[in-house]
């Protein structure tokens, strides 16, 4: 079993950020990753939705050998895990707006966040609020439009630029000095946020977040693999509207051979 792999998903590409420190904090794991691209953006979907597209995704990833799985996806987490909980015996990881390090990191007491509109309309970011934002202002902004530019590797376009430019200036008016980056798509135009927002203000991003608690998931259940063997990666994407594997091997940095979901 500690040679199996383990399972990965997102909406899309987005994931991919949290894959690279999955691998970096993992080496010895065999990594499966699913863009469901082709339902991408989950973030305008219904909840109903998006738990019928993670109960197929991660049916695939068990049909894999999958030993775990990774919501890789703030949105699916939010309407899906339970769900997913319920249904499998195996452990699964998934991730939310890091609201309470940016209310713990904040001197200035405003905190930005960055999601899409249906993390931000779940009760499960409500529950986070209520729990960890109380102590700050928060100011939030669903970013409609950018998810689907970072599916098309477009990371400093003009387009993206623009959108991005538009989603940050509330949150510089608020005179946030901390944003969240709530959107597994979103550590991919980090280069760009910070050229808009400068180098005073501090951006959180969960993805390290994730692969440690994966890591201690898989030491707590016997599951780590053994040291010193190479390891594989393998991504699968249901992508028919751009040069898939042209985009996957920008985001994840190396050659990448893709297969149709
Ligand atoms: N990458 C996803 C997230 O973390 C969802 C983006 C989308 O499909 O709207 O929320």
């Amino acid at each position: 079993m500690s040679r199996a792999p383990i399972g990965v998903f997102d909406s899309g590409v987005g994931g991919i950020s949290v894959l690279r420190h999955i691998r970096t904090v993992l080496p010895n794991e065999n990594l499966l990753y699913v863009a469901d691209s082709k339902y991408a953006p989950y973030g305008n979907k219904s909840p109903e939705f998006i738990r019928e597209r993670a109960v197929f995704l991660a049916d695939f990833l068990i049909a894999q050998g999958a030993k775990a799985l990774v919501v890789a996806c703030n949105t699916a987490t939010a309407a899906a895990v339970e769900t997913l909980r319920e249904r499998y015996d195996l452990p699964i990881i998934g991730m939310e707006p890091a609201v309470k390090p940016a209310a713990a990191a904040t001197k200035s007491g405003v905190v930005g966040i960055l999601a899409t509109v249906g993390t931000l309309k779940s009760a499960q970011f409500a529950a986070l609020l209520e729990s960890y934002g109380q102590s700050v202002t928060v100011v939030t902004e669903g970013c409609h439009g950018l998810v689907e530019c970072i599916e098309r590797g477009e990371l400093a376009t003009k387009e993206t630029r623009t959108l991005l430019e538009g989603y940050l200036q509330p949150l510089l008016d608020g005179r946030v000095d901390t944003i969240v980056l709530g959107c597994t798509h979103y550590p991919f135009v980090r280069p760009l946020i910070e050229e808009i927002v400068g180098n005073e203000i501090t951006l959180i991003d969960t993805g390290a977040a994730v692969a440690r608690q994966l890591q201690k998931r898989l030491a707590e259940q016997d599951l780590l693999a053994d040291a010193g063997k190479v390891a594989s990666v393998a991504f699968w994407t249901n992508n028919e509207a751009v040069d898939a594997e042209q985009v996957i091997k920008q985001l994840w940095g190396d050659e990448v051979k893709i297969q149709q979901l």
